[in-house]
Order: C-alpha cells, then structure tokens, then sequence
C-alpha cells in the first residue's frame, strides 16, 4: 500500500495505490457517498458494493452520453444527494468518465473519486481530471477538466477484466512507453501480457509507473497548452476510427499509433515503426485497418487538437520521445489519402 499525493494547480488528487475497496471508508462516509459503477463490474463483484448507495448504468461506449448522465441525475435527486454528497466512480474509463462529468454539473459541482476497475482507467483514464461523454461519432466532445479527489486501486477487481480489456489498456502503456519511456519499451518488449498476468507484483509495479507518467505530465499541463498533448500519441485517427468502426479504444489507439509512426517518418526522419509494431502485435493489438479515407479525414478534422487550418499532430522523434508537430490540414489530408 503507497499514499502519493499529486498537486495541480488549483487541487490535488491522493492516489491509494494496492489499497483495496475496504479502505474506502476511511477515505469517505457511506452516508454522505454514492457509487457509480456499470453492470458487469456490479455483477462481478457484487458483494464488494454491499453497504454503499448504487447506481449501476448500462456498460460500454454506447452509453457514454448524455442520456446516461440524465438518468444518474434523477436518481442522485432520488436519493436526496446534495452538495456535500460525494461520488465514486468505480468502473473502466467510460464510468470515471460519466462520475466525473455528472459529479461537475450536479448542483453546480460534488466531490468525486475513483476506484478504476479496468488496466486502462487504472493507467489512464481515472488520471488527469478529463471527465466528458460523446456526442454521436465525436469522442469526448462535451466535458470539462476537473480533478478527482482521490484515485483508490484496488488490482483484485482486475481478476474479472476480461482478455480483450487487458490489451486494450496496453495500448496506453505502449503509448506512454513511446512518448516519454525509453526503459519501460525495452522492458514491455522483454515481457508479455501472460507473464505481466501471472506475477502480481510486476503488474502492481507497471500500474503504478504509468499512473506516475501520466500524473507527473498532468501536473507540468494541466490544461493542455503543450507537455499534454503528448498523451494523444495514436488519438487523433485512433479518435476518428473509434466511434465510427466501433473499435475498442485501445485497438483504434494502436491503428493510430502505427499511422503517426509512419507520418513521423515522413515528416520527422523517424526510423523505428518496426520495433513500434512488433510491440503492439506483441501485446495482441493491431496495427493496420482498412478504413474510408475520407469518411475518417472528415471526423478527424473536427478533432480538439485543430485549430483554424493545423492540427497539432503527436509524431515521435524517438522511442521514448514524443514531440507535437503543427501539420496544415491539406498536408494532412494528403498523406492520410497515400496510406
Ligand atoms: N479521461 C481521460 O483522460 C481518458 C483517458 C483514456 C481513456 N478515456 C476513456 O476511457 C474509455 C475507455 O476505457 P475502458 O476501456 O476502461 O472502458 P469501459 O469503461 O467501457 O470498460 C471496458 C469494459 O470492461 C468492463 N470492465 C471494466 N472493469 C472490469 C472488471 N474489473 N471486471 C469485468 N469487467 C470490467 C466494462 O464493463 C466494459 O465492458 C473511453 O471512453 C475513453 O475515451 C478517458
Ligand atoms: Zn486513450
């Protein structure tokens, strides 16, 4: 068990690593605390919930939006929760994601906290305060950046994951590996999934070491001018493939990845796509898919990192680091035509 606190500019998050959900009453009272969570982790792990007031909301991407926010708010005014109530996101990213969002609008704005459940939210999503839902293709369109309160892992919810959610959230560790560690790429090339799964020691380390990476970048940008838009290695395309192919965010983050080694290379003499690709198949991600140029180009223009005529696109210099490259979007369109 290890207590960090991260501080941001004008909050800071305590971050309970290997702690478990039992600790959770120390950190908040049952009374004044709703949970949020999703059907397959509520079913899961059902006894784990027992002496917390609930919401339990349909699981998946599909219901990260609006409407889900709709119908948590009606019940948080069910159960009379008022500004003093905080809530606790325990679920994937698309549950800290929601708590987060509803927990910044209720009555002007609630405490909140998270206990991640999948390797990806653990990794990444839980961290750095982006809470928001989607608005039909359009990823994340509508949010705000606020931080947690508090961030709780407890690595017993992982013995649910299933398979394809663990690689998924090796997308984001890869992701992290490529933009700012070199040590942790050479490390994640030496290991597999399997290995990571076996020992819990190893896996406890990698969560925590990402985590680390994540946080330390949120704290030197919060609110994304620069150091943070390294953290959208593989997200521009990875976006605009997602919710239009209906790709798992991991799997379209790792397409994107592939496509931004290969503009790197175009525009930055960048010369290790291979080792990149063998990482990401290695960890039973793919690395190619045949999608409708245009149609994507079209989505992907409407990305947050646009403005006015450039995208700031993430390119590698390096394995281990990234660098933000401001492309015209007609230069853009152009390669994105040639793949
Ligand atoms: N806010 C951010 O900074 C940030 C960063 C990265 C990703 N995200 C968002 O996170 C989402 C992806 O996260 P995700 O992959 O965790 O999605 P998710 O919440 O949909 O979880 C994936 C699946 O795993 C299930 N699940 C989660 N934990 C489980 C467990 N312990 N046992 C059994 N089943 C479990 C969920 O029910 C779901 O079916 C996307 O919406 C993405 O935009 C946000
Ligand atoms: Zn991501």
């Amino acid at each position: 068990m290890k207590h960090i606190k991260y501080r941001f500019s004008s909050s800071s998050t305590d971050f309970y690593f290997a702690y478990g959900i039992s600790h959770l009453k120390e950190i908040t009272d049952p009374g004044a605390t709703v949970l949020i969570t999703d059907e397959n982790i509520f079913n899961a792990h059902t006894k784990r919930f027992k002496g917390w007031r609930t919401i339990v909301v349909k699981p998946g991407e599909e219901f990260k939006v609006q409407s889900t926010v709709d119908s948590i708010i009606e019940q948080l005014i069910g159960f009379e929760a008022d500004r003093k109530t905080v809530l606790v996101g325990v679920g994937g990213g698309v549950i800290t994601d929601i708590t987060g969002y509803v927990a910044s609008i209720y009555m002007r704005g609630l405490q909140f906290g998270f206990i991640p459940t999948s390797l990806l939210a653990l990794v990444d999503a839980s961290i750095g305060g982006k809470n928001g839902i989607d608005v039909g293709v359009y990823k994340n369109m509508v949010g705000i950046i606020r931080q947690p309160r508090f961030i709780l892992h407890d690595m017993f919810f992982l013995n649910s994951l299933p398979q394809r959610e663990w690689e998924n959230g090796f997308a984001e560790i890869i992701k992290h590996a490529c933009i700012k560690d070199a040590a942790m790429f050479n490390e994640l090339e030496s290991m597999t999934l399997k290995k990571y799964q076996q020992r819990k020691i190893n896996i406890c380390k990698l969560v925590q070491r990402n985590a680390s990476i994540k946080a330390k970048v949120v704290q030197q940008d919060e609110f994304e001018k620069n150091e943070r838009r390294l953290l959208n290695f593989g997200h521009t395309l990875g976006h605009a493939l997602e919710n239009q192919y209906g790709l798992m965010h991991g799997q379209a983050i790792a397409i994107g990845m592939t496509y931004a080694c290969k503009i790197s290379e175009q525009l930055n003499g960048f010369s290790q796509t291979e080792r990149v690709t063998n990482l990401i198949n290695r960890y039973g991600l793919p690395t190619y898919f045949s999608f409708d140029k245009e149609r994507v180009f079209e989505v992907l223009k409407m990305d947050k990192k646009r403005e006015r005529k450039d995208m700031n696109y993430i390119l590698l210099e390096i394995v281990g680091k990234g660098i933000t490259k401001t492309i015209p979007l007609s230069q853009l369109e152009s390669i994105i035509s040639n793949f």
